[in-house]
């Protein structure tokens, strides 16, 4: 994602076909590593790691720290640890392993996909030199060991899709001054997370869906100023998002941080000059005030905060919305506001109708009253739009595309409403 993005905003000329193709990528594989040059990288000419050409020997502190590795695993239906024997001196070409040419230790331990079932053992840190570990999708137990802290030299730490593993990120990850990659999406991690978070000061991508980690975000986190792409979706944190955290995230262009019990967003957020995309949905605690500082982010363009029980009038930050002047960097995202299934009442602002670059705005099942404004006549790009199931009244705007929206973009709700696509006004 991170190439991705990059490459279209120095390259203006892109054909729009391979835009759309890279947004759709986005939406679909958001948070995935598949769809990430900076992924775990089951291809190993692929995940950036370039050896030193030489025939390897295996270092002897590199073969006991995979060897207790192997040790503490009790399951190995594929049998890919077979060739690791203590009797095999060079470990550099068991399976899953790679050495670096020039210094013969192992930079890459990689065995996702293979249903190991076992303990992380604590004594895998001893592999210093290790650049990649990808164990994805096996069936460890128990917790991360605080040692794995310790690789310093470590930038891809891929360990998702391994439903009991639990226990909370330990503190000394604050030590992994080389990690872009954390990915450890799809697991049973408990806890708050440690406040030396912000200290990994390389992290790119935070992969953190789907697990139960709860409490406040650190404020230590607004020290990360490499992350472009941060998913916490899906878990347990709570609280307000801490004024730290707008402060040096200056390049976090997308932030997933729905299905949580986030109550509130930073006041000012001006600081995150490039964050395009943010997903609040399903956070059942925030209010409509509560997150007005989302209107300082320079960028914003798409915001998601459906199912949030907010209530009372719109969101008057909603009319103070930036309305950026096209960069690339936009064209990545689905421009829009989707307040969907909330509680919100009263009138729509008419001054919506100034966000000109909104391509879907979805204000459906909430308890809005009196007109579409007549300025959304100049929603000329808005491809999705529904405000069904609220109880506006009224001329639809008679122009395209409100004309040519279906029927179900208005009702059922809204008796009041006329004119195409649904009967004349009399
Ligand atoms: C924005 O960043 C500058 C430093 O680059 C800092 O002085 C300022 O306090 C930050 N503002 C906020 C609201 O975090
Ligand atoms: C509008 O939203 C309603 C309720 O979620 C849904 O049933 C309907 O299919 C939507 N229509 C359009 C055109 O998006």
């Amino acid at each position: 994602m991170t190439t991705a993005t990059r490459s279209m905003a120095s390259h203006p000329r892109l054909p729009r076909w391979l835009l759309f193709a890279v947004a759709l990528l986005l939406v679909s594989g958001r948070g995935s590593c598949d769809v990430d040059p900076l992924d775990c990288g089951d291809d190993e000419d692929n995940d950036g790691i370039v050896s030193t050409p030489g025939v390897p020997v295996c270092s002897s502190t590199d073969r006991n720290a995979l060897l207790r590795f192997k040790a503490s695993i009790s399951s190995d239906p594929n049998k890919v640890l077979q060739n690791w024997q203590a009797s095999r001196l060079n470990c550099c070409d068991w399976t899953g392993v790679t050495c670096d040419g020039a210094t013969s230790r192992v930079v890459r331990l990689k065995l996702p996909n293979q249903n190991l079932k076992g303990r992380l053992d604590a004594g895998l840190s001893g592999l210093s030199y290790l650049q990649v570990l990808n164990l994805d999708n096996n069936d460890f137990m128990g917790s991360i060991p605080a040692s794995f802290g310790g690789f310093a030299r470590l930038q891809r730490l891929c360990l998702s899709n391994i439903p009991s593993l639990s226990g909370p990120i330990p503190e000394s990850f604050g030590s992994l001054k080389s990690l872009q990659l954390m990915d450890l999406r799809s697991n049973s991690l408990t806890g708050p997370l440690p406040s030396s978070f912000g200290m990994m000061s390389n992290l790119r991508n935070i992969h953190l869906y789907g697990n139960k980690i709860s409490g406040a975000i650190p404020p230590s986190f607004g020290l990360l100023s490499q992350v472009y792409n941060c998913d916490l979706s899906n878990n347990r944190f709570s609280g307000p998002i801490p004024d730290a955290f707008a402060f040096g995230l200056k390049s976090l262009a997308f932030l997933f941080l729905n299905d949580n019990e986030i109550t509130g967003l930073p006041k000012d957020m001006r600081n995150l000059t490039r964050l395009q995309w943010i997903d609040l949905s399903n956070n059942p605690l925030m209010t409509g005030d509560s997150v007005q500082g989302i209107a300082t982010a320079p960028l914003i363009s798409q915001i998601e905060m459906s199912s949030c029980k907010i209530s009372g009038p719109f969101p008057a930050w909603a009319s103070r919305l930036p309305n950026p002047s096209f960069t690339l960097l936009s064209d990545e995202v689905t421009p829009s506001l989707n307040l969907a299934n909330n509680a919100i009442s009263g009138s729509i602002p008419s001054a919506l109708g100034k966000l000109t670059y909104l391509e879907g705005l979805s204000l459906q099942n909430n308890h809005l009253t009196g007109p579409i404004p007549t300025e959304f006549a100049k929603l000329q790009r808005l491809q999705r739009f529904n405000v069904s199931y609220n109880q506006l009244s009224g001329k639809i705007p008679q122009v395209s595309p409100f004309t040519t929206f279906d029927k179900s973009a208005y009702q059922p709700g809204n008796p009041g409403l006329c004119g195409l696509p649904l009967t004349p006004c009399k």
